[in-house]
């Protein structure tokens, strides 16, 4: 079987960590590994299928360097902006989690379970997006019901949880709760987020733009139309909630049809990587402490509106590091590996 020399840069971060979590679990037929981080980490370890690899500072030269086939970019929008097409010109195959080339025309942005025959015009540019964190979860729930009843509009709300601010946004989280019993929390002033999150909820994630929107909240509009490839209007308010891990969203859905929830509960138990959750009768719905660690969206509290029968309401929950970045990513590369 062939193996496939992988570099993850933003190896010592929440999304580069998992990505060699997920390799091992998927047993993806890996070579050579080099993990890259900025020289704060260089020289420092990372351990993978039981071995020991050193992390090394990404430069100008690392992917001449070493052959590299896949290379996963997790390490901000500016990182990658700069060194995403240098690794794609040594003849790696770039699977980018950050927003930077999400939205380029020839850049194919890929949930494999909607739309992983684009993987196929990768070599435009020899980068492959992976989209937003919350967009992801959503759209393979959207994506079946479309098939079926035809979507018209999405509105969602989001409950986003810390981590989705990578390990500072974490650390920041637990010390302020640690402070919090201690009477101390004036000792822990907010820097990963616009206010203090332990308690709290904050109806800010990223900037806001002219429109008012934030620029997450219009990653998740922009981002469903294009792996859709449809003009869905979708409308999201995106917020932070002091939770350590995985994102849940409340999603209302209108339809070209009136719909049925046992239809809608079928049609998602059959559809890939999710699993529904849906007794309240023995209070089972999804949440984070379900999701997290897991490579499945899980759904539940579906139901048709009050007074429209062509709208439907769900709840979701995800993890965000692994169903959001890592375990996308890395299913991005399988499919593109057997053709490659
Ligand atoms: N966290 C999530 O849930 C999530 C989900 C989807 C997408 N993303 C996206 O994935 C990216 C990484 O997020 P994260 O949560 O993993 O962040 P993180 O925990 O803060 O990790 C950042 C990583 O990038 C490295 N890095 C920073 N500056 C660098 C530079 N100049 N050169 C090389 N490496 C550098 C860091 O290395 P050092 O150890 O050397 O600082 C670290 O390994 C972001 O663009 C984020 O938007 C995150």
């Amino acid at each position: 079987m062939k193996k496939y020399n992988i570099a993850v840069v933003g190896a010592t971060g929440a999304v580069g960590e998992e990505i060699f979590r997920v390799l091992e679990e998927l047993k993806f037929s890996v070579g050579e590994v080099l993990p890259l981080a900025s020289a704060k980490s260089a020289g420092s370890q990372i351990e993978f299928n039981g071995k020991k690899f050193k992390v090394q500072e990404l430069t100008d030269t690392v992917f001449k360097e070493n052959k590299i086939d896949i290379a996963f970019f997790s390490a901000g929008g500016s990182v990658s902006q700069k060194f995403a097409p240098l690794a794609a010109k040594s003849g790696a195959v770039v699977i980018d989690n950050t927003s930077h080339f999400r939205m380029e025309p020839d850049v194919p942005l890929v949930v494999p379970e909607c739309n992983s025959n684009d993987i196929k015009n990768w070599k435009k540019t020899g980068i492959i997006a992976n989209p937003n964190c919350s967009t992801i979860q959503m759209v393979q729930i959207l994506k079946p019901l479309d098939d079926a009843f035809g979507i018209k509009r999405v509105d969602v709300s989001t409950y986003q949880a810390a981590s989705g601010a990578g390990k500072e946004g974490m650390e920041e989280l637990v010390l302020q709760m640690q402070k919090f019993f201690e009477f101390k929390l004036d000792e822990c002033l907010p820097k990963a987020f616009a206010h203090q999150l332990a308690l709290n909820v904050i109806p800010h994630i990223d900037v806001f733009l002219d429109n008012d929107y934030t620029k997450e909240e219009m990653k998740m509009v922009n981002e469903t139309r294009k792996i859709l490839h449809k003009d869905i209007e979708v409308s999201a308010t995106c917020v932070r909630v002091p939770v350590l891990r995985s994102h849940s969203e409340a999603i209302t859905i209108s339809f070209e049809r009136d719909i049925d929830a046992n239809e809608a509960r079928k049609i998602l138990e059959k559809a890939p990587n999710i699993v529904v959750l849906d007794d309240p009768s023995q209070k089972l719905y999804p949440m984070p402490i379900h999701s997290s660690d897991k490579n499945e969206t899980f759904v539940g509290r579906i139901r048709v509106d009050n007074f429209c029968k062509n709208i439907l309401h769900l709840w979701c929950a995800a993890d965000q590091i692994r169903v959001g970045a890592a375990t996308n990513a890395v299913r991005i590369a399988q499919i593109w590996a057997q053709e490659n």
